[in-house]
């Protein structure tokens, strides 16, 4: 299929309105036929925008690993419709799953299960089990179940950068490698679905996201593992889950957790260099303040806010040809979980 600059096509569905408008229906017309086609088409989700393509399709979800630059051994997230569709991809439906289903979806979580027949094995790395989402965004629900096929979609950004929380996060990234984006503005969360392996008990956290362990213990029904009970490095739960690999979600331009960021920033700038400082403080230093080539930016105190604007922060400064991005580092708690594992790839240089 020829690639240009993609259209851009917006979509909306107002509160209160039982369909949606006559050109949001058109639009998602023309994106299921293009992805019953095999084609790429840039979707919204609540988390950060995939680029999807027909889960069913070898050909399709190649382009899907070309486009992105990914390497061929990390899996791709399949987003269903509903729980119906996704245990018809499953070769078994833990338990775990059911509940977390039952409960969770449509919502930012992914359940890994045993993989069924139907699902090549590209979407899977050649690997015995799925990762499923059903994404709470109806648009995209209505999307999937006009094209008649489950999505695979990673989020739409080269590999290893920056995951994208807007349309044009989008075409920046991949504009002349898909056939369409949906524009439904900017996502609720801003950061990936939580990605929990159902495969084993008690279920175990691949990737924390934007859902706290309190709900996903009560989804479940029990314990569920988390990364930091496991051993630090690249063990198991590393090779479970090949996309968290230590370098991940980077700007282009080198990022720091420095212990002490006033000193850091103070010290950059004295060297010349523009820096860019994600803060949490509630002033910055006054010698700091103001400094023509420092662009301080005041983040959300609460974790669910920081999480909503990091990407889009991350997006912005990376266009303003920093020599370095700086960030406060966020508190321990482990409401700020998702937060710190996105913060401590990005910086791992
Ligand atoms: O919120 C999200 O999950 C977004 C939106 C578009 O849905 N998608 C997303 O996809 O973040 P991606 O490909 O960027 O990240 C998928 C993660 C990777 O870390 C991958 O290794 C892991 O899920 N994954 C996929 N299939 C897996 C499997 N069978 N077992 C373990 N991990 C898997
Ligand atoms: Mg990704």
């Amino acid at each position: 299929m020829a690639r240009r600059i993609p259209d851009t096509l917006r979509i909306r569905w107002p509160a209160g309105s039982p369909t949606p408008p006559a050109e949001t229906d058109a639009a998602l017309d023309r994106a299921a036929g293009l992805l019953r086609e095999g084609g790429l088409v840039a979707i919204p989700t609540e988390t950060v925008y995939g680029l999807a393509a027909n889960a069913l399709d070898e050909e399709a979800v190649d382009g899907i690993f070309r486009a992105k630059r990914r390497p061929a051994r990390n899996p791709l997230i399949v987003h269903v419709a509903d729980a119906a569709m996704a245990r018809s991809l499953a070769a078994s439906w833990p338990e775990a799953a059911e509940r977390i289903a039952a409960s969770l979806w449509p919502g930012p979580v992914t359940v890994v299960v045993p993989k069924g027949p139907r699902v090549p094995g590209i979407v899977t790395a050649g690997g015995e089990t799925v990762a499923l989402r059903c994404p709470d965004h109806p648009l995209t629900r209505r999307l999937i179940e006009r094209a008649g096929v489950p999505l695979a979609a990673p989020s739409a950004n080269r590999s290893e950068q920056v995951s994208p929380t807007t349309a044009h996060h989008v075409l920046e990234s991949l504009g002349d490698k898909v056939d369409l984006i949906l524009d439904a503005g900017p996502c609720d969360h801003g950061i990936e679905s939580t990605v929990i392996d159902c495969t084993v008990a008690p279920p175990r956290i691949l990737r924390p996201g934007p859902l706290a362990r309190e709900q996903l213990e009560s989804a479940a029904g029990g314990p569920v593992a988390w990364p930091e009970h496991e051993p630090a490095g690249d063990g198991p739960p590393v090779a479970r889950s090949p996309g968290s690999g230590r370098r991940h979600y980077a700007p282009a331009t080198p990022l720091e957790l420095p212990d002490d960021p006033p000193a850091r920033v103070a010290e950059l700038l004295a060297a010349g260099k523009r820096v860019g400082w994600l803060v949490s403080a509630a002033v910055v230093e006054p010698e700091l303040a103001g400094h023509r080539e420092l662009v301080a930016v005041p983040m959300p105190v609460d974790p669910a806010g920081y999480a909503r604007l990091l990407y889009a922060t991350l997006h912005a400064l990376d266009q303003r040809q920093l020599d370095r991005i700086i960030v406060d580092p966020p508190p321990a708690d482990e409401a700020w979980r998702a937060v710190q594992d996105r913060l401590t790839r990005a910086a791992a240089g």
